[in-house]
């Protein structure tokens, strides 16, 4: 069996490298369609700037798996979304994750449920990392 760090590069060649811009367009769709008081935060939001800000981020989140050791800037994304700042709630991490899962099945034609799990092994430490600012 491949490796899920196998399955989920090559789930991510085939979702995102063709047409980055529109795999981000369409997850940041759906993660204002899963919640009203997800849309809410995002009412003011230049969704262009946006989707150019996820494209970079998801690199640093995908570099953390591999290294456990965060770069500077997301640090400061973490700090950013976290107590006193942003305050993202914990749990709408686990909605970004859902919305992601989705996403990617709408856009890697060979999806099922092992690169499924290979997404969410991949995401689960950065979405760890940004999480433990919740609370300070
Ligand atoms: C791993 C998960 C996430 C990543 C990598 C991420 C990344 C980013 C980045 C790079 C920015 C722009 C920062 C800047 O302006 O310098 C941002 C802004 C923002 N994020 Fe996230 N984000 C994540 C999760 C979430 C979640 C779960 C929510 C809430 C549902 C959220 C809500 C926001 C909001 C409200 C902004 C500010 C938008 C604005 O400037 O109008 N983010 N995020």
């Amino acid at each position: 069996m491949k490796t899920y760090r196998k399955l989920f590069n090559n789930s991510f060649q085939r979702a995102i490298v063709p047409d980055h811009h529109k795999f981000y367009k369409h997850f940041c769709q759906n993660l204002v369609a899963a919640d009203p008081e997800i849309a809410e935060l995002f009412a003011k939001t230049d969704m262009e700037q946006q989707i150019d800000m996820l494209i970079q981020s998801m690199t640093h989140i995908m570099a953390f798996s591999a290294t456990l050791k965060p770069t500077d800037e997301l640090k400061k994304i973490a700090k950013l979304h976290g107590s006193g700042e942003l305050t993202i709630p914990a749990k709408y991490y686990d909605v970004w994750l859902d919305c992601m899962i989705k996403t990617v099945e709408e856009f890697d034609p060979k999806f099922d449920e092992h690169i499924e799990i290979s997404w969410r092994i991949l995401m689960a430490p950065g979405l760890a990392y940004m999480k433990s600012f919740c609370n300070h």
